[in-house]
C-alpha cells in the first residue's frame, strides 16, 4: 500500500492505514484536557498524528507554537476543505501564530493550472470563506509559494538531505514526472519548516493539520528537519542516554555547549568522549529526552544550524461525498461548495445517499445504519455542535424512529442556514483580504 498525495484515492480502513504507516492513535488523551476541544477532534474526525505531545504540552503550559497548513486551490471550496480551516480557527483561538501557504506551484505543477488562475481562486473561492468562517487576521499569515523567497529558498537548502532514490520510494515518480512537481515536495518541507526561522518567530512546536493523504510530505519534512539538525540525543546500544553531534565542524565547541546545556538542567554525571563526539549522561532516563533535546534545539542557531522541532501532524479523515463517493470538486453532485445557494443545497441532500432501509416498514422494523450514511457524516462533521443531541439522532436513526426524509429536511434547514450566513460574511470578506496576506 502507498499513499499519493496526488490521486483520488478514498481509505475505507483508517485503523489499518494508521497501522501500516505508523501513524499514532489520536487518543483521548491528546485532546480531552484542551479548552473546549473541537468536535472534530472530539468525534475521531481527526484519527491519527505524528509527534502530536509536543504540540499538547505546548497548549497546556502556554508555550509558543504555530500551524502551518497549506491549501491546493482547485475548484471551487467544498465541505471536505472546510475541515482543515475549523481546525484552524480553533487552534487559533488557542493562541498558536498561523501560517497558511497558497500551493500554487503544487497546483501548477500538479494540476495544470496557470499561477494566475489559482490566484484568482485562491483569492474569491478559499481565502474569502476562510475570512467568512471566522479566521482572523492577528497572529495569522497567508502566503502564495510562488513570492515566498524564504520558503523556496528553504526548498532548495533542506533538499540537500534528500537523494533521488527516496523520493522514488516515498513518491513513485518516474522518469516522466515534471521536473516542478518532482520539486514540490521540497517545497512543502520548506511551508512547513520555514515558520521555525528566526524572522517567523523562531524554533517552536508546528502543528500541521491535513488529510491522511498528505502523510508522504509529513514524513519528508519529518525527516529533513532531524538531517539538518546538529545534535542528537539518543538511547545508546547498552542503555546510556547519550548526545552525539551530528557534523564535523566545531566540535568541541558544540561538546562544551552540550555539557553547558546539561549542567543547567540538573545532568551532573556526564563523560565526554571527543573522538566520539558524544557526551554519555548518567542517571538520565528516556524521558528525560525530549527535554534535554529542546534546550539542545534551540541552542543550535548560535552555531549556524536551524534546530528545528520535528513538525508535528494531525490526520483527518475525508468526509464521503453525497453520492458515496468521494466528495470533489470536479463532480458537483456529490459536494457542497461553500457557495452553492440554499436551494442547490437543498437538492444536493435531498438526493444523498443514506444508511435507509429500502421500505420504511423495513427500517420502522430494523432502524437505519447511520455509520454508512451520508446526511449523518454531514451532522458529524459539520452540522451539529452538541454531543448529546447527535447522539439523539444516532439512536432515534438505530431503533427505527427517525425517517430518512425528515432527517434529510432537518439537515438541509441546518445547511442552509449555514450557507447563507457563511454567504452574506463574505460579502465583506473582500475588503479584509489585505489583512491577511503577506
Ligand atoms: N499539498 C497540499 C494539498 O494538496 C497543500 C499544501 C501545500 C500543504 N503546502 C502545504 C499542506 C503545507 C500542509 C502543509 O492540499
Ligand atoms: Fe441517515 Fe437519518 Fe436515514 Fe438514519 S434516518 S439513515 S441518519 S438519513
Amino acid at each position: 500500500m502507498k499513499i499519493d498525495p496526488w490521486s483520488s484515492t478514498t481509505y475505507q480502513d483508517y485503523t489499518r492505514l494508521r497501522d501500516e504507516f505508523g501513524i499514532q492513535e489520536f487518543s483521548e488523551d491528546l485532546w480531552k484536557d484542551l479548552p473546549h476541544p473541537h468536535r472534530l477532534l472530539r468525534r475521531g474526525v481527526v484519527f491519527g498524528h505524528r509527534g502530536f505531545e509536543l504540540i499538547h504540552d505546548a497548549i497546556i503550559n502556554k508555550k509558543p507554537w504555530a500551524i502551518l497548513t497549506g491549501l491546493m486551490p482547485s475548484g471551487k471550496m467544498h465541505l471536505g476543505h472546510k475541515m482543515v480551516i475549523d481546525e484552524v480557527i480553533y487552534y487559533q483561538s488557542l493562541g498558536a501564530d498561523i501560517f497558511i501557504a497558497v500551493a500554487d506551484i503544487e497546483a501548477f505543477a500538479t494540476r495544470g493550472y496557470t499561477l494566475e488562475e489559482t490566484e484568482e481562486l485562491a483569492l474569491n473561492e478559499y481565502i474569502s470563506n476562510y475570512i467568512a468562517l471566522g479566521l482572523k487576521p492577528e497572529k495569522c499569515r497567508i502566503y502564495f509559494q510562488s513570492k515566498h523567497q524564504d520558503v523556496k529558498d528553504m526548498a532548495y537548502i533542506l533538499g540537500k538531505k534528500i537523494n533521488w532514490s527516496q523520493m522514488v520510494a516515498t513518491y513513485g515518480f518516474t522518469e516522466s514526472t515534471n521536473m516542478t512537481h518532482i520539486f514540490s515536495p521540497l517545497v512543502q518541507t520548506g511551508d512547513i519548516l520555514h515558520v521555525q526561522l528566526k524572522k517567523f518567530g523562531g524554533v517552536r512546536p508546528t502543528l500541521v493539520p491535513v488529510g491522511v493523504d498528505q502523510d508522504p510530505h509529513i514524513r519528508l519534512s519529518r525527516d529533513i528537519s532531524q538531517a539538518h539538525r546538529l545534535y542528537n540525543v539518543t538511547v545508546t546500544k547498552d542503555n546510556k542516554i547519550g548526545v552525539f553531534v551530528k557534523v564535523d565542524k566545531d566540535i568541541e565547541k558544540l561538546l562544551d555547549n552540550a555539557e553547558e546545556i546539561l549542567n543547567k538542567l540538573h545532568f551532573t554525571e556526564l563523560k565526554r568522549i571527543t573522538d566520539y563526539k558524544a557526551i554519555y549522561i548518567k542517571k538520565a532516563e528516556e524521558e528525560d529526552i525530549p527535554r534535554i533535546d529542546e534546550h539542545l534545539a534551540k541552542s543550535e542557531t548560535r552555531f549556524g544550524g536551524y534546530g528545528f522541532f520535528q513538525p508535528s501532524a494531525t490526520f483527518h479523515r475525508f468526509i464521503t461525498g453525497l453520492t458515496g463517493e468521494k466528495m470533489s470538486s470536479s463532480k458537483p453532485e456529490s459536494a457542497i461548495f461553500l457557495s452553492d445557494t440554499p436551494e442547490d443545497a437543498r437538492k444536493k441532500i435531498m438526493h444523498a445517499k443514506t444508511g435507509g432501509a429500502v421500505t420504511l416498514e423495513e427500517q420502522k422494523k430494523h432502524g437505519g445504519n447511520p455509520s454508512d450514511c451520508m446526511v449523518y457524516e454531514l451532522f458529524l462533521y459539520h452540522l451539529i455542535e452538541n454531543d448529546d443531541e447527535l447522539a439523539e439522532i444516532y439512536n432515534s436513526c438505530k431503533s427505527g424512529k427517525q425517517m430518512c426524509g425528515n432527517c434529510k429536511k432537518y439537515a438541509s434547514e441546518l445547511m442552509e442556514k449555514n450557507l447563507i450566513s457563511i454567504a452574506e460574511k463574505r460579502k465583506t470578506a473582500d475588503k479584509k483580504i489585505k489583512d491577511y496576506l503577506i
